[in-house]
C-alpha cells in the first residue's frame, strides 16, 4: 500500500518550535520514525512537508491520481482551510483512506483549535500522542 504522509505549515520547525508543546523530536526524526513504522507494516510511505496551502491541495490531488492512502497533519489549516477540506474529500470519495493526525490534542488547547474542517471528510483521526499519532495512523492503514 502506498501512503503519502503530508505535514502542513510550521511542522518543518519541529524540535525548535515551542518544544514545551510539540516536544523535542525534529521533522527529520519524524521522517525516520515513519520510515521504520511503514517498513514494519509493509507500507510504502513517503513523508512531505510544506507551509504552502496550494502545495498540500496538489499533493491530495496526486494521492487520488496515484491511488495512495493519506496520513495528513494539516496543522493550522485544520481549523479553517475549506480548500484543503475539499481536496481531502476527493481522497475519501475516491475510496482511499485519509487519516487526520495531530501531535497534540487540539481539544485540550485554545478554542479556535476545537474545530476541524478536515475531520468530517477524513476516514478517522488520531490526535494527542506526539509522534506516536503517526504510528497509530499507519497501524490503522
Ligand atoms: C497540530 C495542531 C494544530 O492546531 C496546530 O496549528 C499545528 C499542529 C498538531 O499536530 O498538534 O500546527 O496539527
Amino acid at each position: 500500500t502506498r501512503v503519502l504522509v503530508l505535514n502542513g505549515p510550521n511542522l518543518g520547525r519541529l524540535g525548535s518550535r515551542e518544544p514545551e508543546v510539540y516536544g523535542s523530536a525534529t521533522h527529520a526524526d519524524l521522517v525516520a520514525a515513519v520510515a521504520d513504522w511503514a517498513a514494519e507494516r509493509g507500507l510504502e510511505a513517503e513523508v512531505r512537508q510544506t507551509d504552502d496551502e496550494s502545495q498540500l491541495v496538489g499533493w491530495l490531488h496526486e494521492a487520488v491520481d496515484t491511488r495512495s492512502d493519506v496520513v495528513l497533519n494539516p496543522a493550522a489549516f485544520t481549523h479553517y482551510s475549506y480548500a484543503l477540506r475539499d481536496a481531502a474529500a476527493q481522497v475519501t470519495s475516491a475510496g482511499l483512506r485519509l487519516v487526520e493526525v495531530h501531535l497534540t490534542n487540539p481539544y485540550a488547547r485554545e478554542s479556535f483549535r476545537h474545530l476541524s474542517v478536515i475531520g468530517p471528510v477524513a476516514t478517522g483521526t488520531v490526535a494527542g500522542f506526539g509522534l506516536d499519532s503517526y504510528r497509530l495512523a499507519l497501524a490503522a492503514l
